[in-house]
């Protein structure tokens, strides 16, 4: 049934000759975003989640091609700064289809979002601390609010990326229930929201379930009609977060998302009549439809590995470097000629163990130690795999280096959707300061 939508897209499934193309067209390093992909990936959450409010975390790849996509689509936006309620805006998501998460809320970041919602009532903020419901009311904030609940159990791919149970993420679980209660009293309080942790994989499924569980808990109490002492709440939603998996390795296996929407719907049931579910996944509408093209520019042989030097970086993808993250890499081949003398076609050459190290001076500044990859040349392109959520996002200019160009995809159609930034682009935010003495003001 999934012939046409399959759960992952492997990067040995693009089209050589087209990434190629568009490395030669364009240069490297370079992303390519296939917004079918993203549109597909889409398609699959609605049709796993038919019942659900399905949110987009726009922080896993925040292009405006990629959220317009996604609003025609039809999910909600999930943003967690000014800066990314901006870009929803500006790609069209209005605010009933706006959540802004405030995790230590920057005051500018308040004051934008409490300017939005004068003008349009609708959006909704997701809060994890009362000093942000109290900041909000000083704004003259009184719309609505959703409160985030740490609920003691989290899971991710890494430690760093392990929300739930992290103290900074949302009101104790113990003390939840008072919370939104309270905030009740000055705002329209019409959800509760927990989220595990980034890359909850497979075999992580138990730690997603017991969260589900715990905040559908958390639904009944709040709307109980009997309880004592306390009105039941009118509460639209339990947003029980983002975080489902993609496969990294070439044959590790995909998460079923239909057996984690069952899951899911089980663990919260039964939700209170009237209140939804919602979940908000990021990296899975967007990670599988991106690779990053990147070009061999030296290949130096060792006593201990075979180094193959890239014009790409830990600037360009920093999840290598940052979690160790595993991305799978193909060489797509094509290096030497003249001078270099001529390579076998890559098709013919031998996997050879090599480490893949970009231009940064940092150690860390690596893809892959010691990996079996079709023996790279001078000149041959890699494509990085799996490379469309917090790639580009999390891009830096360490080392002044420019920003890498993004070509999106869309209906076959290649268009630069972020253009190369260039040096000049590195100093435009420096300004000039007097440095003799005298010159001093
Ligand atoms: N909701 C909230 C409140 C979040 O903080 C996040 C991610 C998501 C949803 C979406 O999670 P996803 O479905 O994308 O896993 N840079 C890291 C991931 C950090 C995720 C932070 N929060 C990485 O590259 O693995």
């Amino acid at each position: 049934a999934d012939g046409d939508n399959p759960p992952v897209r492997r990067v040995s499934d693009w089209d050589a000759g087209r990434l190629s193309g568009l490395a030669d067209a364009h240069g490297t390093p370079l992303y390519v975003q296939d917004l079918d992909r993203v549109r597909e990936n889409c398609e699959r959450l609605l049709a796993a989640f038919p019942d659900a409010d399905v949110r987009y975390a726009v922080k896993a790849h925040t292009g405006q091609a990629v959220l317009e996509t996604v609003r025609d689509a039809g999910l909600d936006a999930e943003c967690a700064s000014a800066g990314e309620v901006d870009r929803a805006l500006a790609a069209g998501f209005d605010g009933s289809r706006l959540h802004y998460t405030a995790v230590n809320p920057p005051a500018r970041d308040l004051d934008y979002v409490a300017g939005v919602a004068e003008a349009d009532p609708d959006l909704t903020v997701t809060v994890g601390a009362v000093d942000t419901l109290d900041r909000l009311a000083e704004r003259g904030y009184d719309g609505r609010v959703c409160v985030r609940v740490n609920p003691g159990v989290g899971a991710g791919h890494h430690e760093k990326v392990t929300t739930g149970g992290a103290a900074k993420f949302g009101v104790p679980y113990d003390r939840a229930a008072e919370v939104t209660r309270d905030a009740a009293e000055r705002f329209d309080a019409v959800g509760v929201h927990a989220h595990a942790g980034s890359g909850i994989d497979p075999d992580q499924l138990d730690s997603h379930r017991e969260l589900v569980a715990r905040m559908g808990d958390l639904a009944r109490e709040l709307t109980d009609p009997d309880a004592e002492g306390a009105a039941p709440l009118d509460l639209e939603y339990v947003d029980v977060g983002g975080g489902f998996g993609v496969p990294y390795e070439e044959d590790a296996p995909a998460l079923d998302l239909r057996a984690v929407a069952d899951a899911t719907r089980e663990a919260v049931a039964p939700l209170p009549e009237g209140v939804d579910l919602a979940i908000e996944p990021g990296r899975y509408v967007v990670a599988d439809a991106g690779v990053l093209l990147a070009r061999v520019n030296t290949v130096k042989p060792t006593p201990d590995e075979t180094v193959v030097g890239v014009d790409a970086g830990m600037t360009d993808l920093l999840r290598p470097a940052m979690y160790d993250a595993y991305h799978p890499i193909r060489n797509l081949g094509s290096g030497r000629g003249r001078e270099g003398g001529d390579a076998p076609p890559v098709g013919e050459r031998e996997a050879t163990p090599v480490t893949v190290a970009g231009p940064i001076c940092e150690t860390g500044d690596a893809f892959c130690e010691n990996r079996a990859l079709a023996e790279p040349v001078r000149g041959d392109l890699l494509a990085v795999g799996v490379a469309g959520a917090y790639g580009y996002e999390m891009a830096s200019q360490y080392n002044s280096r420019p920003r890498p160009a993004e070509v999106a995809l869309d209906d076959g159609t290649a268009t630069i959707a972020r253009r190369r930034e260039t040096l000049g682009d590195l100093t435009t935010v420096e300004r000039e300061i007097p440095r003799d003495r005298a010159g001093r003001s």
